[in-house]
């Protein structure tokens, strides 16, 4: 699968990245289904399907319960074959979401996350917003400390998973790269792309497909249809998709797929 550059980092990442939420936690989650977290070889055959598939990019966070530990032994044989992206803000603990933006939590969470990955630096990190993204930025000087631990070659991309369009649109300014919802039912962060498509920023798509709502419509083709709506927008980096079926995974990459070939892709394909 081609790659693609997020801002002048020289990281570069493939349009389908596998997000790890199911792979850590399954309380306090917003899937139309409960699930069983898989076990280590369903998680294995999991990555090692991703990686058959050519996708480089896999999203965790210290608040999916065990994906971040976890990942760290799956991929400690492979690290150069990932783009691994996290987060700092949000905690999960006893079925419980908090948060901390401290400039010094952030730090301690950085550090948290390098020996959970097993890694000695993080590709991409993102601060995991409880809302109030233009707060968290203005008030904390958040973008600044991760901008430090990426001086300090820890991190290699920074930005925020964002929730409004304000926030949205400062994160872009100030870092390399966003994570915005974006679907056929959301286009609510629409201009944010396009800030980022005008100045070379990296666009990451959450709940490309509702968090799995869409899904559960059997008159529609919402897989091909949010795939092929998502990469008609220019500015669009990549969708992380929250699977944990790998028929799902192939699925999506196969959308994809035809969506490049009746050349009806955005940013980067034509
Ligand atoms: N930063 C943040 O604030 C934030 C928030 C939410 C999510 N995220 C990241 O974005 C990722 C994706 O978000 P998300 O998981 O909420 O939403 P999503 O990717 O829109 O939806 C995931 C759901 O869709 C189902 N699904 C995926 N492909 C399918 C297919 N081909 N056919 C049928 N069902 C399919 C999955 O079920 P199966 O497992 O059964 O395939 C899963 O329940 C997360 O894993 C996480 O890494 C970040």
């Amino acid at each position: 699968m081609k790659k693609f550059p997020i801002a002048q980092t020289g990281v570069a990442v493939t349009p389908i990245g596998l997000g790890t939420v199911k792979l850590g936690r399954n309380q306090g989650v917003k899937y139309p289904t409960t699930f069983e977290i898989p076990d280590d070889k369903a998680a294995a055959n999991l990555i090692a399907h991703a990686k058959a598939l050519g996708i480089n990019l896999i999203d965790t966070a210290p608040a999916y319960g065990s994906s971040e530990e976890r990942l760290g032994k799956l991929l400690k044989e492979q690290r150069c074959d990932w783009v691994i992206c996290s987060k700092v803000g949000e905690e999960f603990e006893n079925g419980k979401s908090s948060f901390n933006f401290t400039p010094e939590f952030v730090r301690q969470s950085c550090h948290r996350s390098l020996q959970r990955l097993k890694t000695e630096y993080i590709d991409i990190m993102l601060v995991h917003s409880d809302g109030n993204d233009t707060h968290i930025i203005n008030h904390y000087g958040i973008l600044d400390v991760l901008a430090e631990l990426k001086k300090q070659g820890l991190i290699r991309a920074v930005g925020m998973s964002t929730k409004t369009k304000a926030g949205g649109l400062l994160a872009a300014e100030k870092s390399d790269v966003v994570m915005v919802s974006y679907n056929i039912e959301y286009k609510e962060d629409e201009p944010v792309i396009d800030y980022c498509a005008a100045h070379d920023k990296g666009v990451l798509i959450k709940k490309a497909f509702g968090s799995g709502h869409f899904c559960h419509n059997p008159s529609k083709n919402p897989i091909q249809d949010n795939i092929d709506f998502i990469f008609s927008k220019k500015g669009v980096t990549s969708i992380i998709v929250g699977t944990i079926n790998p028929q799902h995974l192939e699925e999506n990459v196969s959308a994809l797929t035809l969506k490049r070939q009746n050349h009806k892709i955005g940013f980067g394909y034509v």
